[in-house]
């Protein structure tokens, strides 16, 4: 299991996705701002600042940029930073947009330069400078476009230009959810898909979903296909459990793919540094999906460190691993 967007994620979606402020589970203090910001922009009836999202797979920018042009009241377009090649593409977007509209551009920290260009005076003073003819006689004109809204997605910041960050007015990052709130979504997902489940159950999935609602939700599937196959359907304590550890997921969520790379570092590398290219071509995986997907997991319940001479394994992960430090790997901490 990873965190990465399946097919089946995506008809999961259309059904469970929050439309609405009143809908979204945890970020509470997000909410809170982004609700101060929508009213102050209608009041002042101009559009809302442009949003930068930025957070680990699956935590909901998608659906948070969806229920901002809700509350606005407007329609929502989507693109994202790799679906648009040339600076032409970009233009067409923008030339069609309405007042006030929201353009999503999901994975922006992959728009490419020329067109990143085009995007600052639009984002700025909402014009459009476009180019016609070629050569000498080419002229270049300045088009004046709808007062919009662009929110942008990334699951790293780090790579985003800085003058394109700049440009964001408002910038908001999504952190992994609290268990309880991750119990909350899966009740009000079971509600949805018409699945019984106790209080218990919902915490033992949600132990081990890794902060993730996108988890969540596809882990309440598959225990819901277990207890339908060995019972009634409904999902108890014991069903959860059972159904979960079948699956191989550990008490804390992690995985086979998490338990490799622990192994890397903490067997192969006595503990580490090791550099995060090595662990990819010792795992088998793409540097980008352990510095996307996985890592920021590990760090954050205190399993690795990132150190500037590579990844670090800590006393905790040890504990988990079952495996004793030797004496020697014991100095370096
Ligand atoms: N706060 C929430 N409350 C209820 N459900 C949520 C919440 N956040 C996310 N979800 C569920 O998790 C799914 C994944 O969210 P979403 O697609 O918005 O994540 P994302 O951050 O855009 O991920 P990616 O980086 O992969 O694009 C949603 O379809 C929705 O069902
Ligand atoms: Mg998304």
């Amino acid at each position: 299991m990873d965190v990465k967007l399946k097919v089946e994620d995506i008809e999961l979606d259309k059904s469970l996705r929050p439309r609405y402020i009143s809908e979204f589970i945890g970020q509470s203090k997000i909410l809170e701002n982004l609700t101060i910001f929508i009213d102050s922009a209608r009041k002042r009836n101009e559009p809302l600042d442009h949003v930068l999202l930025s957070g680990p797979p699956g935590l909901g920018k998608t659906c948070l940029a969806e229920i901002i042009a809700n509350e606005v009241g407007v329609s929502f377009k989507i693109t994202s930073g790799p679906a648009i090649e040339r600076t032409g593409d970009l233009a067409a977007i923008l030339t069609n947009l309405e007042k006030f509209d929201v353009l999503f551009i999901d994975e922006i920290h992959r728009l490419n330069r020329t067109v990143e260009e085009i995007l600052y005076p639009a984002m700025e003073d909402y014009k459009l400078d476009i180019i016609i003819g070629k050569g000498p006689s080419a002229k270049s004109i300045r088009i004046d476009i709808a007062p919009f809204t662009i929110i942008g997605a990334t699951t790293r910041t780090g790579l985003l230009a800085s003058p394109l960050r700049d440009r964001f007015g408002v910038n908001l990052r999504l952190d992994y959810y609290e268990t309880e709130d991750l119990v909350k979504i899966i009740l009000r997902s079971a509600r949805i898909l018409g699945i019984e489940i106790t209080q218990d159950g919902a915490q033992s999935i949600a132990k081990r979903a890794r902060g993730t609602p996108r988890i969540a939700n596809r882990l309440l599937k598959r225990v819901r296909d277990h207890a339908i196959a060995g019972g009634n359907g409904k999902i108890g304590l014991s069903i959860a459990e059972t159904a979960l550890t079948k699956m191989d997921i550990d008490l804390l969520g992690l995985d086979v793919i998490d338990k490799k790379i622990l192994d890397t570092i903490v067997n192969k590398f006595s503990g580490g540094p090791v550099g995060v290219g090595t662990i990819a071509i010792s795992i088998g995986e793409e540097v980008n999906t352990i510095e996307d997907v996985y890592e920021p997991y590990l760090v954050q319940i205190g399993f690795i460190k990132r150190t500037s001479k590579g990844r670090v394994a800590t006393e905790l992960a040890y504990k988990h691993m079952g495996v004793k430090k030797s004496a020697q790997v014991q100095n370096l901490f």
